[in-house]
């Protein structure tokens, strides 16, 4: 080995502990060399932050105690022992992939290969280590993201699908409403006038479902407009109406009379509104009790808008970052922490403002403000 060096320009043999030790103790991987009996007798920087060590507190130890997790324990013994009694190896020469034990006592994957190296009468076995946590958690990661993105495409497709279905189902929508409109007047006074009263109402509430349903659906060009808020409102929570009845869960309203149009982007408040509504849907069906949602709005400068749960409320820790984007306590799949952050933008690109009400007692209290319209001032 030494004339290697000798033949390729002269440079110094690369065969001492003074030249080798700061060579291993540079490298970037763990480097774990141990005696025959498995006793470890040098370890570099690398190995002992990759183990979580302090420094020269693993030497002398037993590699099997010291990095080897309780369940590989018996197999790395076996092992060591067939290598010795044998000569075979299974790992040796090897790139592994295993599991290791961290100091703390917690398990952590590794990239592993062990060589044995002889120099004269001496035999050490020396292992070079890789910490895996990273990329292991980054794959992860990146099979998250493509789940979630797979699901996404999947409700963009069926979005567009149902997008056209309503637009279809909204013209024989208004045939029903206008001939029902001009049956009740013609119907005045008759005996059949409060059952075509019904069919009008019914028909205006699949309307406002359909327009609130296409709101949600259109994407993010803004349209501004006169906004009649209590109809948006009302059209919200009909929306909404399945998944309320299905949580079991009570739904009041008051809305002020007094309620002039606002200036506004219909659509963009419906989207808002409603992620507003869905999260008090998710924090009522998660809890025993009664289930109350009301939604209040006083007329004024600005307009209030209070959305109130009897749910569990946000803790004091999670509300300061509620509105953050992608802040959510939700399961995978369950809500991406999007609605508030993008309710916050739509409210505020309005002039208006929200906010969790702290003096709300159980429960959870939205408030939502936004400027009423020049001639309501
Ligand atoms: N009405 C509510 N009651 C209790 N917690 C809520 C309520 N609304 C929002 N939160 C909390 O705020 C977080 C962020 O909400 P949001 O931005 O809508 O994202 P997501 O609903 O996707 O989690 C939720 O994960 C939840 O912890
Ligand atoms: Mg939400």
């Amino acid at each position: 080995m030494n004339d290697v060096g000798h033949r390729h320009g002269g440079i110094a043999p690369l065969s001492t502990e003074a030249l080798i030790g700061p060579v291993i103790d540079a490298s970037l991987d763990g480097v774990v060399i141990a005696d025959l009996d498995g006793r470890i007798v040098r370890v570099n920087p690398a190995a002992e932050a990759i183990f979580g060590h302090a420094p020269g507190s693993m030497l002398g130890r037993a590699i099997g105690e010291a990095i080897v997790p309780a369940h590989l324990r018996a197999a790395h013994d076996h092992g060591m022992a067939r290598h010795a009694a044998t000569g075979e190896s299974r790992v040796l020469g090897k790139r592994l992939e295993l599991d290791a034990l961290h100091r703390d006592g917690h398990h952590f994957p590794v990239e592993i290969q062990i060589e044995k190296i002889e120099q004269g009468d001496t035999q050490v076995y020396a292992a070079f280590v890789r910490d895996l946590s990273a990329r292991r958690s980054m794959e992860t990661e990146v099979a998250r993201q493509r789940e979630l993105l797979h699901q996404q495409e999947k409700l963009a497709a069926l979005g567009t699908l149902l997008g056209g279905v309503a637009h279809e189902l909204n013209n024989p929508l208004a045939v029903v409403i206008g001939r029902a409109a001009l049956l009740e007047e013609a119907l005045a006074g008759t005996p059949q006038e409060r059952s075509i009263a019904k069919l009008r109402e019914a028909a205006d509430r699949c309307h406002r479902i359909l327009r609130t349903f296409l709101a949600m659906a259109r994407e993010s060009r803004p349209r501004p407009g006169q906004v009649a808020l209590a109809d948006l409102l009302a059209g919200a929570l009909e929306f909404c109406g399945y998944d309320l009845r299905n949580a079991g869960i009570t739904v009041a309203t008051d809305f002020d009379p007094d309620l002039a149009p606002i200036p506004g982007d219909h659509d963009q408040l419906v989207q808002a509104f409603v992620a507003l509504i869905v999260n008090a849907r998710q924090a009522l069906a998660g809890q025993d009790g009664p289930r109350r949602l009301r939604v209040t709005v006083r007329a004024g400068q600005p307009v209030t808008v209070r959305i109130e749960d009897s749910g569990p409320g946000i803790a004091a820790a999670a509300r300061a970052r509620a509105f953050e984007p992608f802040f959510t306590t939700r399961r995978f799949g369950e809500g991406g922490g999007s609605g508030l952050a993008v309710a916050r933008g739509i409210f505020e690109s309005h002039g208006g403002s929200i906010a969790i009400d702290a003096a709300a007692t159980g429960g959870c209290t939205i408030i939502v403000t936004l400027p009423a319209g020049k001639e309501a001032a």
